[in-house]
């Protein structure tokens, strides 16, 4: 069997790759997120707030229990919040916390203690963390969730270093989706224009149908960890699985 620990499996991407991978009879999935959405007979749901992070902590020994000959492990760390859109110096105190929080702090943890765990399984290991290209150029008015998005792509790119200097063969990626319609977008369109410049543009990739479905980025995401062995690179885009 295949084991994959999907964080946001909920709704949106998440959801799409999980019902995609559980079409395959091989895999098993471990849900993490605050609301349960699926039920199916290979999917087991665990109820995590990222958001909570001493909740984490003392949790996170529950998350990646023993496995029996596993096939493959794979981590996805796709669980991401936008937090407020605002200018820097019009921000609650908070954001900057809640969206570092679960968008960096919540998937570094679940990379650790993925690691350590399951250490002596020798079978292929994958940590696919979900990115954005936003973690690559600024957006105003979504600072911390761009911050949040570049931090996570230099912790994969610094973990996939180390793993191959330790040799295990365990392959990291971070992989921006392209633009989806799920809540995240919709969230986006609510934005202010006065502190989000490119609030019209976001708005007419709605109105022109130019969102990716989410099913279909499930579907390539799962075709993606199927040969994630053949990408020598560790920053992917959508269009280059
Ligand atoms: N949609 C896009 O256009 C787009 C573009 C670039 C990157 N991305 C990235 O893709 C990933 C998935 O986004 P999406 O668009 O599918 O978002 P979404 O529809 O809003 O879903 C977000 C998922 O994350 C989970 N989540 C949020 N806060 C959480 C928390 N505190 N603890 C645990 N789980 C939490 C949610 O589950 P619960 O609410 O049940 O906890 C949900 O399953 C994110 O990392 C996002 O940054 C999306």
């Amino acid at each position: 069997m295949n084991y994959y620990f999907i964080t946001g499996a909920s709704k949106g991407i998440g959801k799409a790759l999980t019902e995609a991978l559980l079409k395959n009879e091989d895999n098993y999935v471990f849900g993490i997120s605050r609301n349960v959405t699926i039920k199916h007979e290979r999917y087991h749901h665990q109820h995590l707030d990222l958001s909570d992070i001493t909740a984490l902590r003392n949790n996170l020994h529950k998350v990646f229990l023993p496995l029996d000959n596993p096939g493959k492990i794979v981590l996805v760390n796709n669980a991401g919040v936008l937090g407020e859109i605002g200018y820097i110096g019009s921000q609650t105190t908070d954001n900057f916390e809640f969206v570092f929080d679960v968008n960096v702090i919540g998937p570094a943890l679940l990379m650790n203690t993925f690691l350590s765990a399951y250490l002596e399984q020798t079978c292929p290991k994958i940590i696919l963390n979900i990115s954005s290209g936003a973690g690559q150029r600024p957006i105003d008015g979504w600072s911390a969730y761009c911050s949040s998005k570049a931090a996570l792509d230099m912790l994969s790119l610094t973990c996939q270093k180390e793993q191959e200097l330790l040799k295990t063969g365990v392959k990291v990626f971070s992989l921006a989706p392209g633009v989806v319609d799920t809540t995240m977008q919709k969230q986006i369109r609510e934005g202010a224009a006065s502190q989000f410049s490119q609030l019209e543009q976001f708005v007419a990739l709605k109105e022109n149908n130019a969102l990716q479905e989410p099913e279909a980025v499930g579907e390539r995401i799962a075709g993606f960890i199927k040969n994630a062995s053949n990408y020598p690179n560790v920053l992917l885009r959508i269009d280059e699985v």
